[in-house]
Protein backbone atom coordinates (compact mmCIF):
# COMPACT_ATOMS: atom_id res chain seq x y z
CA UNK A 1 0.00 0.00 0.00
CA UNK A 2 1.40 3.42 -0.61
CA UNK A 3 2.27 5.42 1.92
CA UNK A 4 0.99 8.91 2.46
CA UNK A 5 4.25 11.40 2.83
CA UNK A 6 4.66 15.55 3.52
CA UNK A 7 7.52 17.14 2.37
CA UNK A 8 9.19 19.29 5.10
CA UNK A 9 9.48 22.48 2.04
CA UNK A 10 6.17 22.86 0.89
CA UNK A 11 2.62 21.90 2.09
CA UNK A 12 2.61 19.46 -0.92
CA UNK A 13 1.42 15.53 -0.69
CA UNK A 14 3.50 12.90 -1.78
CA UNK A 15 2.57 9.02 -1.70
CA UNK A 16 5.70 7.04 -1.77
CA UNK A 17 6.72 6.08 -5.38
CA UNK A 18 3.99 8.80 -6.77
CA UNK A 19 4.65 12.56 -7.31
CA UNK A 20 4.28 16.02 -6.01
CA UNK A 21 0.76 17.13 -6.13
CA UNK A 22 0.34 20.77 -4.41
CA UNK A 23 -3.14 20.42 -1.70
CA UNK A 24 -5.98 21.98 -3.35
CA UNK A 25 -6.71 24.69 -0.50
CA UNK A 26 -9.05 27.56 -1.66
CA UNK A 27 -11.56 28.34 -4.15
CA UNK A 28 -11.21 27.60 -7.80
CA UNK A 29 -12.38 29.69 -10.13
CA UNK A 30 -13.78 28.32 -13.71
CA UNK A 31 -13.57 30.83 -16.69
CA UNK A 32 -16.25 30.40 -19.28
CA UNK A 33 -16.26 31.97 -22.68
CA UNK A 34 -19.79 30.58 -24.28
CA UNK A 35 -22.24 30.80 -21.57
CA UNK A 36 -25.10 28.82 -23.79
CA UNK A 37 -26.69 25.19 -23.00
CA UNK A 38 -23.62 23.35 -22.18
CA UNK A 39 -22.02 25.89 -19.95
CA UNK A 40 -25.09 26.86 -18.22
CA UNK A 41 -26.33 23.04 -17.53
CA UNK A 42 -22.82 22.61 -15.93
CA UNK A 43 -22.86 25.66 -13.74
CA UNK A 44 -26.95 24.96 -12.65
CA UNK A 45 -25.90 21.10 -12.36
CA UNK A 46 -23.03 22.06 -10.04
CA UNK A 47 -25.46 24.08 -7.41
CA UNK A 48 -27.95 21.90 -7.67
CA UNK A 49 -25.81 19.32 -6.54
CA UNK A 50 -24.10 21.15 -3.70
CA UNK A 51 -27.52 22.08 -2.51
CA UNK A 52 -28.33 18.26 -2.56
CA UNK A 53 -31.51 18.04 -4.72
CA UNK A 54 -29.37 16.50 -7.63
CA UNK A 55 -27.07 13.63 -8.07
CA UNK A 56 -23.78 14.36 -10.73
CA UNK A 57 -24.26 11.07 -12.71
CA UNK A 58 -22.04 10.90 -15.96
CA UNK A 59 -19.51 12.72 -13.80
CA UNK A 60 -16.48 10.53 -13.21
CA UNK A 61 -14.49 12.69 -10.00
CA UNK A 62 -17.89 12.90 -8.60
CA UNK A 63 -19.10 9.21 -8.45
CA UNK A 64 -16.23 6.98 -10.23
CA UNK A 65 -13.99 4.69 -8.29
CA UNK A 66 -10.59 3.45 -9.05
CA UNK A 67 -9.60 0.02 -8.37
CA UNK A 68 -6.13 -0.12 -6.70
CA UNK A 69 -3.85 -3.48 -6.50
CA UNK A 70 -5.55 -6.96 -7.25
CA UNK A 71 -8.99 -7.67 -7.81
CA UNK A 72 -8.65 -10.06 -4.85
CA UNK A 73 -7.80 -6.98 -2.74
CA UNK A 74 -10.60 -5.30 -3.16
CA UNK A 75 -9.69 -1.43 -2.47
CA UNK A 76 -11.72 0.65 -5.04
CA UNK A 77 -11.45 3.79 -3.47
CA UNK A 78 -13.98 6.98 -4.92
CA UNK A 79 -11.58 8.55 -7.15
CA UNK A 80 -11.95 12.16 -5.42
CA UNK A 81 -10.48 10.87 -2.45
CA UNK A 82 -7.98 9.23 -4.22
CA UNK A 83 -6.66 12.24 -5.66
CA UNK A 84 -6.88 15.50 -4.16
CA UNK A 85 -9.36 17.87 -6.31
CA UNK A 86 -11.01 20.75 -5.91
CA UNK A 87 -14.22 20.57 -3.92
CA UNK A 88 -17.60 21.56 -5.23
CA UNK A 89 -18.24 23.64 -2.64
CA UNK A 90 -15.40 25.63 -3.77
CA UNK A 91 -15.74 25.96 -6.99
CA UNK A 92 -16.50 29.89 -8.13
CA UNK A 93 -17.86 31.08 -11.59
CA UNK A 94 -17.34 33.73 -14.49
CA UNK A 95 -18.01 33.60 -17.87
CA UNK A 96 -18.11 35.87 -21.14
CA UNK A 97 -20.97 35.37 -23.80
CA UNK A 98 -21.76 38.36 -26.58
CA UNK A 99 -25.21 38.38 -25.04
CA UNK A 100 -26.21 40.21 -22.10
CA UNK A 101 -28.18 37.09 -20.23
CA UNK A 102 -27.27 35.95 -16.88
CA UNK A 103 -26.84 32.87 -15.99
CA UNK A 104 -30.23 31.93 -15.21
CA UNK A 105 -31.96 33.52 -18.15
CA UNK A 106 -29.60 32.06 -20.19
CA UNK A 107 -30.45 28.54 -18.75
CA UNK A 108 -33.98 29.25 -19.61
CA UNK A 109 -33.51 30.04 -22.72
CA UNK A 110 -31.48 27.20 -23.88
CA UNK A 111 -34.45 24.84 -22.50
CA UNK A 112 -32.31 22.31 -21.19
CA UNK A 113 -32.90 22.33 -17.45
CA UNK A 114 -36.88 21.82 -16.14
CA UNK A 115 -38.18 25.49 -14.89
CA UNK A 116 -38.26 23.81 -11.56
CA UNK A 117 -34.93 22.36 -11.19
CA UNK A 118 -33.75 26.39 -12.51
CA UNK A 119 -36.34 28.27 -10.19
CA UNK A 120 -34.42 26.34 -7.34
CA UNK A 121 -31.15 27.96 -8.01
CA UNK A 122 -32.08 31.22 -9.97
CA UNK A 123 -30.42 33.76 -7.48
CA UNK A 124 -27.12 31.87 -7.62
CA UNK A 125 -27.27 31.45 -11.78
CA UNK A 126 -28.33 35.58 -12.08
CA UNK A 127 -25.33 36.49 -10.31
CA UNK A 128 -23.05 35.32 -12.97
CA UNK A 129 -23.01 37.98 -15.43
CA UNK A 130 -21.42 37.48 -18.67
CA UNK A 131 -18.26 39.78 -19.29
CA UNK A 132 -17.74 41.45 -22.82
CA UNK A 133 -16.60 38.45 -25.34
CA UNK A 134 -13.75 38.67 -27.73
CA UNK A 135 -16.02 38.02 -30.70
CA UNK A 136 -15.73 38.23 -34.95
CA UNK A 137 -18.61 37.44 -37.36
CA UNK A 138 -16.31 36.35 -39.45
CA UNK A 139 -15.90 33.36 -37.70
CA UNK A 140 -19.13 32.14 -36.71
CA UNK A 141 -21.57 34.10 -39.28
CA UNK A 142 -24.98 32.44 -38.08
CA UNK A 143 -24.63 34.48 -34.50
CA UNK A 144 -24.05 38.72 -33.71
CA UNK A 145 -24.85 40.06 -30.14
CA UNK A 146 -24.25 43.37 -28.73
CA UNK A 147 -21.89 42.45 -25.57
CA UNK A 148 -17.97 42.87 -27.17
CA UNK A 149 -15.22 43.77 -26.47
CA UNK A 150 -13.50 46.72 -28.67
CA UNK A 151 -9.86 47.41 -29.12
CA UNK A 152 -7.80 48.66 -32.04
CA UNK A 153 -6.25 44.84 -32.46
CA UNK A 154 -6.43 41.19 -31.45
CA UNK A 155 -3.71 41.63 -28.97
CA UNK A 156 -5.12 44.91 -27.02
CA UNK A 157 -8.23 42.66 -26.95
CA UNK A 158 -6.01 39.99 -25.54
CA UNK A 159 -5.03 42.22 -22.93
CA UNK A 160 -8.86 43.10 -21.65
CA UNK A 161 -9.60 39.10 -21.40
CA UNK A 162 -5.82 39.28 -19.47
CA UNK A 163 -7.45 41.97 -17.03
CA UNK A 164 -11.02 40.09 -17.08
CA UNK A 165 -8.78 37.44 -15.25
CA UNK A 166 -7.30 39.29 -12.42
CA UNK A 167 -10.34 41.19 -11.71
CA UNK A 168 -12.08 37.91 -11.43
CA UNK A 169 -9.18 35.94 -9.39
CA UNK A 170 -9.50 39.15 -7.18
CA UNK A 171 -13.17 39.72 -6.72
CA UNK A 172 -13.84 35.79 -6.28
CA UNK A 173 -10.79 35.22 -4.02
CA UNK A 174 -9.96 32.35 -6.12
CA UNK A 175 -6.30 30.79 -5.26
CA UNK A 176 -6.71 28.52 -8.82
CA UNK A 177 -8.12 29.40 -12.15
CA UNK A 178 -8.97 27.31 -15.04
CA UNK A 179 -10.61 27.78 -18.93
CA UNK A 180 -12.83 26.33 -20.61
CA UNK A 181 -14.52 27.09 -23.92
CA UNK A 182 -18.10 26.38 -24.15
CA UNK A 183 -18.40 29.09 -26.68
CA UNK A 184 -19.90 28.59 -30.36
CA UNK A 185 -18.09 26.17 -33.14
CA UNK A 186 -15.85 28.64 -35.28
CA UNK A 187 -15.52 28.77 -39.05
CA UNK A 188 -12.55 25.99 -40.43
CA UNK A 189 -8.92 27.01 -40.10
CA UNK A 190 -5.52 25.60 -40.41
CA UNK A 191 -2.73 25.86 -39.14
CA UNK A 192 -0.15 28.47 -40.55
CA UNK A 193 3.08 30.34 -39.78
CA UNK A 194 0.88 32.53 -37.62
CA UNK A 195 0.41 30.01 -35.01
CA UNK A 196 3.88 28.42 -35.28
CA UNK A 197 5.31 29.92 -32.36
CA UNK A 198 4.29 32.61 -29.64
CA UNK A 199 6.37 35.26 -31.27
CA UNK A 200 4.59 34.40 -33.96
CA UNK A 201 1.54 34.46 -33.06
CA UNK A 202 1.96 37.65 -31.28
CA UNK A 203 2.63 39.81 -34.37
CA UNK A 204 -0.27 38.27 -35.61
CA UNK A 205 -2.36 39.37 -33.15
CA UNK A 206 -1.32 42.65 -33.67
CA UNK A 207 -1.68 42.74 -37.17
CA UNK A 208 -4.80 41.57 -36.74
CA UNK A 209 -4.25 38.28 -38.65
CA UNK A 210 -7.82 36.68 -39.74
CA UNK A 211 -5.98 33.63 -39.22
CA UNK A 212 -5.89 34.54 -35.12
CA UNK A 213 -10.08 33.32 -34.42
CA UNK A 214 -11.63 34.94 -31.06
CA UNK A 215 -11.16 31.63 -29.22
CA UNK A 216 -7.40 32.08 -29.53
CA UNK A 217 -7.35 35.21 -27.68
CA UNK A 218 -8.84 33.80 -24.65
CA UNK A 219 -6.67 30.64 -24.51
CA UNK A 220 -3.61 32.69 -25.45
CA UNK A 221 -4.89 35.35 -22.43
CA UNK A 222 -5.56 32.36 -19.79
CA UNK A 223 -1.88 30.41 -21.06
CA UNK A 224 -0.41 34.09 -20.45
CA UNK A 225 -1.60 33.91 -17.01
CA UNK A 226 -0.70 30.29 -16.17
CA UNK A 227 -3.99 29.75 -16.60
CA UNK A 228 -4.90 25.92 -17.85
CA UNK A 229 -7.23 25.84 -20.90
CA UNK A 230 -9.70 23.21 -22.20
CA UNK A 231 -11.14 23.93 -25.27
CA UNK A 232 -14.93 21.64 -25.50
CA UNK A 233 -15.23 22.90 -29.60
CA UNK A 234 -13.53 21.52 -32.36
CA UNK A 235 -11.63 24.70 -33.31
CA UNK A 236 -8.26 24.71 -33.37
CA UNK A 237 -7.91 27.05 -30.16
CA UNK A 238 -5.70 25.07 -28.17
CA UNK A 239 -4.24 22.69 -31.07
CA UNK A 240 -1.41 25.10 -32.47
CA UNK A 241 2.74 25.00 -31.78
CA UNK A 242 2.29 28.78 -30.56
CA UNK A 243 -0.28 27.63 -27.43
CA UNK A 244 2.16 24.22 -26.82
CA UNK A 245 4.82 26.53 -26.34
CA UNK A 246 3.20 28.97 -23.92
CA UNK A 247 1.26 26.46 -22.03
CA UNK A 248 4.76 24.45 -21.87
CA UNK A 249 6.55 27.60 -20.84
CA UNK A 250 3.78 28.96 -18.11
CA UNK A 251 3.03 25.56 -17.17
CA UNK A 252 -0.13 26.06 -17.79
CA UNK A 253 -1.56 22.60 -18.87
CA UNK A 254 -3.69 22.58 -21.97
CA UNK A 255 -6.38 19.83 -23.93
CA UNK A 256 -9.01 19.60 -25.87
CA UNK A 257 -11.31 19.32 -28.84
CA UNK A 258 -14.99 18.72 -28.58
CA UNK A 259 -16.47 17.13 -25.98
CA UNK A 260 -16.97 13.39 -26.65
CA UNK A 261 -20.86 13.53 -26.09
CA UNK A 262 -23.84 11.68 -28.55
CA UNK A 263 -23.07 10.23 -31.20
CA UNK A 264 -19.52 10.43 -31.61
CA UNK A 265 -19.76 8.93 -27.65
CA UNK A 266 -21.54 5.94 -29.17
CA UNK A 267 -18.85 5.42 -32.15
CA UNK A 268 -16.36 5.33 -29.84
CA UNK A 269 -18.11 2.85 -28.10
CA UNK A 270 -19.06 0.09 -30.29
CA UNK A 271 -16.55 0.82 -33.19
CA UNK A 272 -13.99 -1.09 -30.81
CA UNK A 273 -15.56 -3.55 -30.45
CA UNK A 274 -16.15 -5.08 -34.08
CA UNK A 275 -12.44 -4.22 -34.59
CA UNK A 276 -11.73 -6.41 -31.43
CA UNK A 277 -13.99 -9.26 -33.00
CA UNK A 278 -12.48 -8.31 -36.31
CA UNK A 279 -15.77 -7.49 -38.11
CA UNK A 280 -15.89 -5.65 -41.35
CA UNK A 281 -17.40 -1.93 -41.81
CA UNK A 282 -18.28 -0.80 -45.15
CA UNK A 283 -20.26 1.69 -44.47
CA UNK A 284 -21.44 3.81 -41.31
CA UNK A 285 -24.05 6.63 -41.92
CA UNK A 286 -24.96 9.05 -38.82
CA UNK A 287 -26.98 11.90 -38.83
CA UNK A 288 -28.46 14.12 -36.82
CA UNK A 289 -31.05 16.52 -36.26
CA UNK A 290 -30.73 19.43 -33.33
CA UNK A 291 -32.90 22.42 -32.70
CA UNK A 292 -30.65 24.36 -30.12
CA UNK A 293 -28.50 27.64 -30.94
CA UNK A 294 -25.38 25.00 -31.57
CA UNK A 295 -27.41 23.29 -34.58
CA UNK A 296 -28.15 26.87 -35.67
CA UNK A 297 -24.33 27.76 -35.64
CA UNK A 298 -23.49 24.19 -37.34
CA UNK A 299 -25.94 24.67 -39.96
CA UNK A 300 -22.88 27.09 -41.19
CA UNK A 301 -20.68 25.49 -44.15
CA UNK A 302 -17.98 27.05 -42.27
CA UNK A 303 -18.54 25.91 -38.64
CA UNK A 304 -19.92 22.26 -40.07
CA UNK A 305 -16.85 21.85 -41.56
CA UNK A 306 -14.89 22.19 -38.76
CA UNK A 307 -17.45 19.86 -36.75
CA UNK A 308 -17.28 17.13 -39.53
CA UNK A 309 -13.34 17.00 -39.21
CA UNK A 310 -13.78 16.62 -36.13
CA UNK A 311 -16.32 13.95 -35.93
CA UNK A 312 -14.74 12.09 -38.96
CA UNK A 313 -10.97 10.83 -37.42
CA UNK A 314 -12.49 8.64 -34.92
CA UNK A 315 -13.43 5.62 -37.41
CA UNK A 316 -10.22 5.71 -39.30
CA UNK A 317 -8.06 6.16 -36.22
CA UNK A 318 -10.05 2.75 -34.35
CA UNK A 319 -9.90 0.64 -37.23
CA UNK A 320 -6.72 1.62 -38.39
CA UNK A 321 -7.78 0.38 -41.95
CA UNK A 322 -3.64 0.54 -42.60
CA UNK A 323 -3.67 -2.70 -40.69
CA UNK A 324 -6.49 -4.32 -41.27
CA UNK A 325 -7.33 -3.51 -45.27
CA UNK A 326 -9.65 -6.33 -45.71
CA UNK A 327 -12.29 -5.08 -43.06
CA UNK A 328 -11.66 -1.23 -43.16
CA UNK A 329 -10.18 0.14 -46.16
CA UNK A 330 -13.26 0.69 -48.36
CA UNK A 331 -15.60 2.16 -45.12
CA UNK A 332 -18.04 4.66 -46.47
CA UNK A 333 -18.29 7.18 -43.72
CA UNK A 334 -20.62 9.94 -43.96
CA UNK A 335 -21.70 12.33 -41.09
CA UNK A 336 -25.23 15.12 -41.71
CA UNK A 337 -25.86 17.52 -38.87
CA UNK A 338 -29.24 19.10 -39.58
CA UNK A 339 -31.02 22.08 -37.76
CA UNK A 340 -34.51 20.93 -36.82
CA UNK A 341 -35.70 23.63 -34.59
CA UNK A 342 -38.74 21.45 -32.59
CA UNK A 343 -36.34 19.24 -30.90
CA UNK A 344 -34.44 22.13 -29.13
CA UNK A 345 -31.28 20.56 -27.35
CA UNK A 346 -32.98 17.13 -27.14
CA UNK A 347 -30.94 15.81 -30.39
CA UNK A 348 -31.45 12.43 -32.16
CA UNK A 349 -28.75 10.46 -33.75
CA UNK A 350 -29.54 8.09 -35.94
CA UNK A 351 -26.40 5.46 -37.04
CA UNK A 352 -26.89 2.91 -39.95
CA UNK A 353 -23.65 0.43 -40.24
CA UNK A 354 -23.27 -2.00 -42.74
CA UNK A 355 -21.06 -4.20 -40.90
CA UNK A 356 -19.60 -8.10 -42.30
CA UNK A 357 -18.71 -11.15 -41.07
CA UNK A 358 -17.43 -14.69 -41.44
CA UNK A 359 -16.96 -15.57 -45.25
CA UNK A 360 -17.98 -11.77 -45.88
CA UNK A 361 -21.64 -11.96 -45.11
CA UNK A 362 -23.18 -8.33 -44.69
CA UNK A 363 -26.00 -7.74 -41.39
CA UNK A 364 -26.54 -4.04 -40.54
CA UNK A 365 -26.69 -2.44 -37.05
CA UNK A 366 -29.05 0.45 -36.32
CA UNK A 367 -28.91 3.03 -33.41
CA UNK A 368 -31.28 5.38 -32.89
CA UNK A 369 -30.33 8.08 -29.65
CA UNK A 370 -32.64 10.27 -28.30
CA UNK A 371 -29.96 12.26 -26.47
CA UNK A 372 -29.76 15.27 -24.20
CA UNK A 373 -26.55 16.41 -25.44
CA UNK A 374 -26.08 19.16 -22.87
CA UNK A 375 -26.74 16.56 -19.97
CA UNK A 376 -23.85 14.38 -21.88
CA UNK A 377 -21.69 17.38 -21.84
CA UNK A 378 -21.95 19.02 -18.05
CA UNK A 379 -20.21 16.42 -16.14
CA UNK A 380 -17.84 16.34 -18.95
CA UNK A 381 -17.18 20.04 -18.44
CA UNK A 382 -17.11 19.34 -14.45
CA UNK A 383 -14.44 16.49 -14.54
CA UNK A 384 -12.04 18.68 -16.69
CA UNK A 385 -12.29 21.81 -14.74
CA UNK A 386 -11.35 19.15 -11.96
CA UNK A 387 -8.94 16.87 -13.61
CA UNK A 388 -7.32 20.59 -14.98
CA UNK A 389 -6.30 21.62 -11.92
CA UNK A 390 -5.22 18.79 -10.58
CA UNK A 391 -2.94 18.49 -13.59
CA UNK A 392 -1.91 22.30 -12.81
CA UNK A 393 -0.86 21.75 -9.35
CA UNK A 394 1.10 18.54 -9.99
CA UNK A 395 5.19 18.81 -10.65
CA UNK A 396 4.57 15.93 -13.03
CA UNK A 397 1.83 16.95 -15.29
CA UNK A 398 1.98 20.80 -15.69
CA UNK A 399 5.06 21.31 -17.66
CA UNK A 400 3.82 18.97 -20.00
CA UNK A 401 1.40 20.93 -21.70
CA UNK A 402 -0.75 18.52 -23.42
CA UNK A 403 -2.42 16.37 -21.48
CA UNK A 404 -3.18 13.65 -23.31
CA UNK A 405 -4.66 11.23 -20.59
CA UNK A 406 -7.90 13.59 -20.91
CA UNK A 407 -8.45 12.31 -24.27
CA UNK A 408 -11.70 10.10 -22.72
CA UNK A 409 -13.28 13.33 -22.89
CA UNK A 410 -12.86 14.26 -26.41
CA UNK A 411 -13.97 13.73 -29.82
CA UNK A 412 -10.76 15.01 -31.48
CA UNK A 413 -7.93 14.70 -28.74
CA UNK A 414 -5.06 16.45 -28.58
CA UNK A 415 -1.60 15.11 -28.93
CA UNK A 416 2.06 16.21 -29.60
CA UNK A 417 3.01 16.62 -33.21
CA UNK A 418 3.73 13.17 -35.12
CA UNK A 419 1.39 11.08 -32.38
CA UNK A 420 -1.65 9.44 -33.14
CA UNK A 421 -4.88 10.09 -30.94
CA UNK A 422 -6.31 7.28 -28.82
CA UNK A 423 -9.93 7.36 -29.61
CA UNK A 424 -11.10 4.13 -28.12
CA UNK A 425 -12.96 4.94 -25.31
CA UNK A 426 -11.98 1.88 -23.16
CA UNK A 427 -8.20 2.42 -23.85
CA UNK A 428 -8.84 6.13 -23.03
CA UNK A 429 -10.30 5.13 -19.67
CA UNK A 430 -7.28 2.95 -18.64
CA UNK A 431 -5.27 5.95 -19.90
CA UNK A 432 -6.90 7.78 -17.25
CA UNK A 433 -6.94 5.62 -14.71
CA UNK A 434 -3.66 4.78 -14.88
CA UNK A 435 -2.72 8.52 -14.75
CA UNK A 436 -4.27 8.52 -11.57
CA UNK A 437 -2.56 5.78 -9.97
CA UNK A 438 0.88 6.48 -11.41
CA UNK A 439 0.50 10.36 -10.12
CA UNK A 440 -0.23 8.28 -6.70
CA UNK A 441 2.48 5.89 -6.91
CA UNK A 442 0.08 2.86 -7.19
CA UNK A 443 0.83 -0.19 -9.67
CA UNK A 444 -0.34 0.22 -12.81
CA UNK A 445 -3.42 -2.17 -14.04
CA UNK A 446 -2.55 -4.33 -16.94
CA UNK A 447 -5.22 -6.70 -16.95
CA UNK A 448 -2.92 -9.76 -17.46
CA UNK A 449 -4.30 -11.66 -14.23
CA UNK A 450 -1.50 -14.26 -14.68
CA UNK A 451 -0.82 -14.06 -10.68
CA UNK A 452 -4.11 -15.41 -9.51
CA UNK A 453 -3.42 -18.56 -11.36
CA UNK A 454 0.11 -19.06 -10.21
N1 LIG B 1 -23.71 20.05 -26.31
C1 LIG B 1 -22.82 19.10 -26.53
O1 LIG B 1 -23.02 17.99 -26.20
C2 LIG B 1 -21.53 19.45 -27.18
C3 LIG B 1 -20.69 18.40 -27.51
C4 LIG B 1 -19.48 18.68 -28.10
C5 LIG B 1 -19.12 19.97 -28.34
N2 LIG B 1 -19.98 20.97 -28.05
C6 LIG B 1 -19.55 22.31 -28.38
O2 LIG B 1 -19.62 23.12 -27.23
C7 LIG B 1 -19.92 24.43 -27.64
C8 LIG B 1 -21.10 24.94 -26.81
O3 LIG B 1 -22.28 24.20 -27.13
P1 LIG B 1 -23.70 24.76 -26.66
O4 LIG B 1 -24.68 23.70 -26.99
O5 LIG B 1 -23.60 25.28 -25.27
O6 LIG B 1 -23.89 25.98 -27.68
P2 LIG B 1 -24.70 27.33 -27.40
O7 LIG B 1 -24.90 27.92 -28.76
O8 LIG B 1 -25.89 27.11 -26.55
O9 LIG B 1 -23.67 28.21 -26.56
C9 LIG B 1 -22.55 28.79 -27.11
C10 LIG B 1 -22.45 30.19 -26.56
O10 LIG B 1 -21.20 30.75 -26.97
C11 LIG B 1 -21.40 32.12 -27.20
N3 LIG B 1 -20.26 32.58 -28.00
C12 LIG B 1 -19.97 32.34 -29.28
N4 LIG B 1 -18.80 32.93 -29.61
C13 LIG B 1 -18.33 33.52 -28.48
C14 LIG B 1 -17.17 34.28 -28.19
N5 LIG B 1 -16.27 34.51 -29.12
N6 LIG B 1 -17.01 34.72 -26.92
C15 LIG B 1 -17.94 34.48 -25.96
N7 LIG B 1 -19.07 33.78 -26.20
C16 LIG B 1 -19.25 33.31 -27.46
C17 LIG B 1 -22.74 32.17 -27.89
O11 LIG B 1 -23.31 33.45 -27.82
C18 LIG B 1 -23.52 31.14 -27.08
O12 LIG B 1 -24.21 31.73 -25.99
C19 LIG B 1 -20.19 24.41 -29.14
O13 LIG B 1 -19.03 24.76 -29.83
C20 LIG B 1 -20.49 22.96 -29.38
O14 LIG B 1 -20.19 22.56 -30.71
C21 LIG B 1 -21.17 20.74 -27.47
Amino acid sequence: MAVRQKTASSKSEIRKGGSEIQPAKGKLGIMIPGMGAVATTFVAGVEAVRKGFARPIGSLTQMGTIRLGKRTDNNSPAIKNFVPLAKLSDLVFTGWDIFEDDMYTAASKAGVLERDLLQQVKPFLTSIKPRKAVFDRSYVRKLDGPNLKKGKNKMELAQQVREDIREFKKSSGADRLVTIWCGSTETFLQPTQAHKDVQSFEKAMMKNDQNVAPSMIYCYASLMEGVPFANGAPNLTADLPAMLELSRKNEAPICGKDFKTGQTLMKTILAPGFKARLLGVSGWYSTNILGNRDGEVLDDPGSFKTKEESKLGVLEHILQPALYPELYKNIFHKVRINYYPPRGDNKEGWDNIDIFGWLGYPMQIKVDFLCRDSILAAPIVLDLVLFLDLAKRSSELSGLGIQEWLSFYFKSPMTIPGLYPEHDLFIQSMKLKNTLRHLRGEELITHLGLEYYD
